[in-house]
């Protein structure tokens, strides 16, 4: 069975609605730990749309689990990243119009910057892992780049049924695959939820499964520890 980190964005984009003190995401990660999340992901946005610098220190000196640090690559992040050390940096793309990442990074065409970015955080006891679609291209490049981890992006797979849902299925297994043979570990996230989560938790060699929206959003209503548990559930009977 996979690891699961949760993602808390959610929590600091109630706070932020009323720019007020809650509901505190230090609060929530503890909760969420209780709950049996493995490990706790925040992405720091360039605009500081839900977690702020304070939320990532904080959490860098409660978390009794790991902090996967979820940011874009520019030299802001970078130097943040080093000065927090989280267990893991997972780099993503980042648009300020998005209300969510949109899509996995493009390695390929980003392949400069990264070259230089990740060896930075690696030689730093960083672990780094590159958010990508499930293809080829992208995994071979990743594989190049010496990357620790990807995450495959199963938004396609999230935000579709019946056969189209089957086929995004069969892409992220034979991308997990590949990217196994190259020796890369292998995440997934995004869109997952307590109905799709299964056959995602089931996928030989899968490592961690990130998982933020549904949790917040079930938690909101039964409670985060809870939510947590429920979800550890369906993961561990896939
Ligand atoms: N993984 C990555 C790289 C993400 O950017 C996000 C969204 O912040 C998630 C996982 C979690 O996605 P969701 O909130 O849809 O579960």
């Amino acid at each position: 069975m996979p690891t699961l980190g949760v993602n808390i964005d959610h929590i600091a984009t109630l706070r932020e609605a009323r720019k007020g003190k809650e509901p505190d995401p230090v609060a929530a990660a503890i909760l969420a730990e209780l709950g049996g999340a493995d490990g706790i992901v925040v992405h720091l946005r360039e605009d500081r749309r839900h977690i702020q610098d304070r939320d990532l220190r904080i959490l860098r000196e409660t978390l009794r689990t790991r902090l996967d640090l979820e940011m874009a690559a520019t030299d802001e992040m970078v130097k943040i990243a080093l000065s927090v050390r989280p267990e893991m940096v997972t780099l993503v793309p980042e648009k300020r119009q998005e209300l969510t990442t949109e899509g996995g990074l493009d390695v390929i065409s980003q392949g400069k910057k990264l070259e230089e970015i990740i060896p930075r955080l690696q030689e730093e006891g960083i672990a780094v892992s590159l958010f990508i679609e499930p293809s080829e291209e992208q995994i071979t490049e990743a594989k190049r780049l010496a990357t620790d981890f990807i995450e495959i992006h199963t938004g396609s797979y999230a935000g579709c049924r019946g056969k189209a849902q089957e086929a995004e299925l069969i892409r992220i297994i034979r991308a997990a695959q590949l990217a196994t043979e190259f020796g890369i570990s292998v995440n997934a996230g995004h869109g997952l939820d307590y109905w799709n989560v299964g056959a995602i938790a089931a996928i030989p060699n899968m490592r961690e499964l990130n998982i933020g929206h549904s949790i917040i959003a079930r938690a909101a209503l039964v409670g985060m520890v809870e939510a947590v548990r429920e979800m550890k559930s369906r993961m561990r009977s896939a």
